[in-house]
């Protein structure tokens, strides 16, 4: 096997261990609401695009609490196939549409979109390079609203800033990131950081029972052996280290 597919195979496994589960990151409807509170006028005019939405907890949310239309997007094609038979379920299939794309490469128009929601998802191709990227997708007085592994001290203990610097290299404080909204072209509305509550009831422990029963599926499987040590690292030095960092949301309308 070259590279290339072993990361295909890592990607494959790591979308089917999550998208067993009702969100894939850590957040919660409270605060996906909380956030749309900061945006401005919405209506059934509204166009939202949802990037790495995953299976689609937020989006569920943001079209319960909208009259807009949505498009969804994610790399992962079976979570869209679950985000688009959801909507169906909750009978949000005609504002609701999951498509298969890239969040460095969006299939959109400039100027097509009032509002870029990302939850959880935007470090998989930078901060500042998704913030730059997307302007060009929002309408002028659009806004963005994004969640974001940030720092909340300047300074933190070596062990959780080696795990970071190792899994998102560029995490940087809460300051720092506001600077880099502002320097894309955004004027920054609002911040606020998730309690410890989307990690560790909405995350963490919903993660618990899906472990033993995929290592189990996948008994032998030295990388699925790798990846469930992993997540149970990522619990762990939470329940250490959460006073160091978290996810906070911003939210920045485009000038
Ligand atoms: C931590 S999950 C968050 C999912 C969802 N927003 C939530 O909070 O439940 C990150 C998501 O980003 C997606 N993703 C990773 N790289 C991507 C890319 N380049 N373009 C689009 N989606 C991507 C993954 O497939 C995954 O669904």
């Amino acid at each position: 096997m070259d590279d290339m597919k072993i990361n295909e195979f890592d990607f494959n496994l790591i979308n089917e261990y999550f998208a067993g589960f009702e969100r894939q990151g850590p957040g919660s409807p409270e605060h996906t609401i909380k956030a749309l509170g900061f945006v401005g006028d919405l209506s059934n005019k509204t166009k939202i695009a949802d990037l790495g939405c995953g299976t689609g907890a937020q989006t569920m949310v943001l079209a319960q609490n909208t009259e807009a239309a949505i498009t969804a997007l994610d790399l992962y094609a079976g979570s869209i196939a679950a985000l688009n038979a959801r909507a169906g379920k909750l009978g949000l299939q005609n504002r609701v549409r999951g498509v298969v794309g890239s969040m460095d490469d969006l299939p959109f128009q400039n100027d097509e979109f009032d509002l870029i929601w990302s939850e959880g998802a935007i470090a998989n191709i930078g901060f500042e390079k998704g913030l730059n990227h997307w302007k060009r997708f929002l309408k002028k007085g659009g806004y963005v609203a994004v969640t974001y592994e940030s720092w909340f001290t300047d300074e933190r203990p070596a062990e959780i800033e080696k795990w970071w610097m190792d899994a998102v290299p560029e995490i940087n404080t809460i300051a720092y990131n506001i600077s880099v909204m502002q320097k894309s072209g955004y004027v920054p509305v609002a911040m606020f950081a998730l309690p410890e509550y989307c990690w560790i009831d909405n995350y963490f422990i919903p993660q618990k029972p899906r472990q033993e029963e995929f290592l189990k599926k996948h008994a032998g499987n030295k990388i699925v052996e790798n990846m469930m040590a992993f997540m149970r690292r990522e619990f762990d030095l939470y329940l250490k280290y959460k006073q160091y960092y978290g996810y906070v949301f911003y939210i920045g309308k485009k000038i």
